[in-house]
């Protein structure tokens, strides 16, 4: 799948592409049918909301669940990736986020490459997010909510909140949000949510200031979110677990369009559990480490 200029011009524009049933139905309930199971795991890789059992987010299933493995190498979400970097791509992060009906808590406004240069001393903002909706997403279940062209400012200041949710985030004043919604058309297209059914795609930049609602209507809002890093950016220091921060800078290798549908050979290192390494974090840089060794 190759983008055409018109969509090269909108992304680089807005931050932001939308690929409303880019999977099919069958290719989505392929995924979709194994969330449960995976939800259902007590290890470290679910974390639940704040108080309750609902899992807000799961991680790395790509490394232990066949489904996920092959949507991980889909040509159809890795290689506009590829042509927008014109080089090869590594998974940084592979999320599947609940936001359960009437359970799903918030995600408060931020930028994702934030995070991953304060904590994972990514280089650049050569790393695309990937959104693929596994639930239809309409206005009341807490659809993903963009400031359209907010990439444009670079990183923005941020502060790491610890307590609103259950999981730890470099957040953006509600000032500065402010100011970034009106001067992208304020009322006027200063704030987009796409919504569609299950099966659509979102590419969006690593600097889009994003957000999203509760979810307190009785829809799950079940969606991957994949983080594609540019090799040669990859992260220099292992401060996070790896399970949330992949240290693995294998270029991605592609199946057939048809793979998550028909039985393709994957590699599972992690199917019979989480190794001890992915659990071990350091403040050292990975060429400190190196040169100590
Ligand atoms: C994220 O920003 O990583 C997740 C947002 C969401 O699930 O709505
Ligand atoms: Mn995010």
């Amino acid at each position: 799948m190759k983008l055409t200029p018109e969509q090269l011009e909108q992304f680089d524009r807005d931050g932001y592409l939308f690929f409303p049933g880019h999977f099919s139905p069958e290719e989505t309930r392929a995924l979709t049918d194994a969330v449960p199971e995976l939800y259902s795991r007590r290890e470290a890789y679910n974390v639940r909301e704040k108080g309750k059992d609902a899992v807000r987010t799961n991680f790395a299933a790509h490394m232990y669940s066949t489904p996920f493995a092959k949507l991980a190498r889909h040509p159809r979400m890795v290689q506009p990736v590829m042509d927008l970097f014109d080089e090869e791509v590594y998974m940084h992060q592979f999320k599947i986020n609940g936001k359960a009906a009437f359970e799903g808590d918030v995600w408060q406004w931020h930028q994702d490459y934030g995070t991953w240069m304060n904590d994972d001393l990514m280089p650049t903002e050569r790393a695309m997010n990937v959104a693929i909706f596994l639930d239809d997403v309409n206005d009341y279940n807490g659809p993903l909510m963009f400031i359209p062209g907010s990439h444009k400012k670079g990183v923005v200041d941020a502060k790491h909140d610890l307590t609103t949710t259950s999981y730890p985030l470099w957040t953006v004043d509600n000032d500065l949000i402010g100011q970034l919604v009106e001067r992208a058309g304020g009322k006027n297209g200063g704030i987009v949510a796409p919504r569609g059914p299950a099966g659509s795609m979102i590419l969006f930049h690593s600097c889009l200031v994003h957000a999203s609602g509760s979810n307190l209507s009785p829809w799950h809002r079940v969606a991957v979110y994949l983080s594609l890093c540019a090799v040669s950016n990859h992260i220099r220091r292992p401060k996070r677990p790896e399970y949330i921060a992949h240290r693995d800078f294998t270029p991605i290798g592609l199946l057939p369009d048809d793979c998550l549908l028909k039985d393709y050979d994957v590699d599972l290192p992690w199917k019979d559990g989480l190794p001890a390494s992915a659990l071990q974090t350091s403040s050292v840089p990975f060429d400190e480490m190196k040169k100590a060794a």
